[in-house]
C-alpha cells in the first residue's frame, strides 16, 4: 500500500488553523505495506456506506485488505484513475458523479457496462489497464428475480453470494442476458401488470435496463425533466410509455401499476414529497425504493397506504457484493456485510 494512504496508522499534527478531531480515530496497526488497497471514488464521498460493508467483508474472510473513500472532484477523475496502478490499488468502485465519465476512460468495458455506458467497478490490470464493469443493473435484476421468484428463505440475493460471474452466468434465476443483442430475453421476473419508474438519472437507467432484462411488458416512465425520458433499448415484449410529471395521468398510472420504483433522489429529506400526486400506492402494490433512509417520507406514505415497501438496502448490498467478488475473487460474505450495514445505520439513527 502507498505510504500516504488515507488509513496510515501514523498520526500527523493538525494543519495550522484547524482544531484536531476528537476523539482521535484509532490507529490500525494491522495495516502494513502488504495490505491490499481498494476504495471508492466520488464527490461527495464521505456519506458512502461502501467502506462499512467492504471492510466488514474483509474481516469476515480474514483478508489483509482495506477499503477507503477517495474524494475525487468532478473533472479530476482521469488524473485519479491514471494514478491508481502506480499506487498499487487493486480495484475501485466509482460513484456519483463519475459513473459515465469512468465508462469513457476505461480500457475495456465488461457487459453490461457497455450497454449502460456507466461503470461502478474498475479492476486494475497488472499493466495498469482499467477494466470497467457495472454491477448496479445486474443487482437490480437479481433483486427483481428474488422478489418474485424466491429461491429460499432469508436469501434475497443468493447469486450475489456466489459471485458476480456466477450471477452473470445465471443459476436458479435462469440466464442473465448481458449484451444489447439479448436485451429483453431474460426470464420474466417482474409481476404481471404495469411498472411505474420514477426518475431518469444514472440509477434509473440501470433500473430500466434491468426491467427490460426482467421482461416487463409495460413500463410507465416519469421524470421531473421530461427531455431525459429517452430509452436507448427496445424489445418486442416491452413498451415504454412516458408520462408527464405534473399530470393527472401520473396519478392514474400510480393506481394502475403493480410495481412502482422510485429512482429519484426524493426520500432522503423529511420534507420530500411527490407533490403532484394525490394517489398513493396501496394493498396489492409494491413500492421499491432506491433510497435506503429508514425515515423516507415516501416509503412511510406507501407503507401507511398498505403497499409492500422494499428499500434500497438490498440493492446497495447486491451491487457491493458483486463488486467485492469481481475485485477480490472471493465470494462476498453477504450476511456479515449486511449485519455491519444494519448496525451502522442503527447507530446513525440513534445518534
Ligand atoms: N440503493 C442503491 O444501491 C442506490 C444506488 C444508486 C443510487 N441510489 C439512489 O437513487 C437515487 C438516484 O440516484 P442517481 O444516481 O440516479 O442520481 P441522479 O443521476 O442525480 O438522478 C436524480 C434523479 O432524481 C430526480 N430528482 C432530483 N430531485 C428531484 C426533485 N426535487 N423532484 C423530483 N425529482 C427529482 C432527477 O430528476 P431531474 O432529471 O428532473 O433532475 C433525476 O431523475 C438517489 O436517491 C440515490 O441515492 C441508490
Amino acid at each position: 500500500m502507498g505510504k500516504a494512504s488515507a488509513a496510515s496508522p501514523r498520526r500527523h499534527p493538525p494543519a495550522a488553523g484547524r482544531t484536531p478531531r476528537s476523539p482521535v480515530p484509532p490507529t490500525r496497526p494491522d495495516i502494513t505495506g502488504q495490505t491490499a488497497l481498494y476504495g471508492v471514488l466520488g464527490d461527495p464521498v464521505s456519506h458512502s456506506l461502501s467502506p462499512v460493508f467492504w471492510n466488514a467483508g474483509f474481516r469476515a474472510l480474514g483478508l489483509d485488505a482495506v477499503y477507503v473513500p477517495f474524494h475525487v472532484p468532478a473533472g479530476r477523475l482521469a488524473e485519479a484513475l491514471a494514478g491508481l496502478g502506480a499506487l498499487g490499488v487493486r480495484g475501485v468502485n466509482v460513484t456519483l458523479p463519475h459513473k459515465e465519465a469512468a465508462a469513457r476512460l476505461c480500457t475495456t468495458l465488461e457487459p453490461p457496462a457497455d450497454d449502460l455506458q456507466a461503470v461502478n467497478t474498475i479492476r486494475l490490470g497488472p499493466d495498469g489497464a482499467l477494466h470497467g464493469a457495472n454491477t448496479d443493473g445486474p443487482a437490480m435484476y437479481r433483486l427483481l428475480t428474488s422478489l418474485w421468484h424466491p429461491v429460499g428463505k432469508g436469501a434475497p440475493l443468493p447469486l450475489a453470494e456466489r459471485g458476480y460471474r456466477a450471477a452473470l452466468r445465471g443459476g436458479e434465476g435462469g440466464t442473465l442476458p448481458t449484451s444489447s443483442r439479448s436485451v429483453g430475453k431474460g426470464i420474466p421476473a417482474v409481476p404481471p401488470g404495469p411498472v411505474l419508474l420514477l426518475g431518469a438519472g444514472g440509477a434509473a437507467r440501470a433500473v430500466l435496463w434491468s426491467l427490460f432484462q426482467a421482461g416487463a411488458t409495460v413500463i410507465y416512465w416519469a421524470n421531473r425533466t421530461a427531455h431525459r425520458l429517452v430509452c436507448p433499448w427496445s424489445a418486442e415484449r416491452t413498451q415504454v410509455r412516458p408520462v408527464p410529471w405534473e399530470s393527472q395521468a401520473l396519478n392514474e398510472v400510480m393506481v394502475e401499476s403493480t410495481l412502482i420504483i422510485n429512482a429519484t433522489s426524493l426520500g432522503w429529506r423529511a420534507e420530500d414529497r411527490l407533490p403532484v400526486l394525490t394517489a398513493a400506492p396501496g394493498p396489492g402494490q409494491t413500492w421499491l425504493d432506491l433510497v435506503y433512509h429508514p425515515a423516507s417520507p415516501l416509503q412511510q406514505a406507501a407503507r401507511a397506504a398498505g403497499a409492500r415497501v422494499i428499500d434500497g438496502l438490498d440493492l446497495l448490498l447486491g451491487q457491493g457484493a458483486a463488486a467485492f467478488t469481481l475485485l477480490t475473487g472471493h465470494p462476498a460474505p453477504l450476511a456479515a456485510m449486511r449485519r455491519a450495514l444494519r448496525r451502522h445505520l442503527a447507530g446513525r439513527s440513534r445518534a
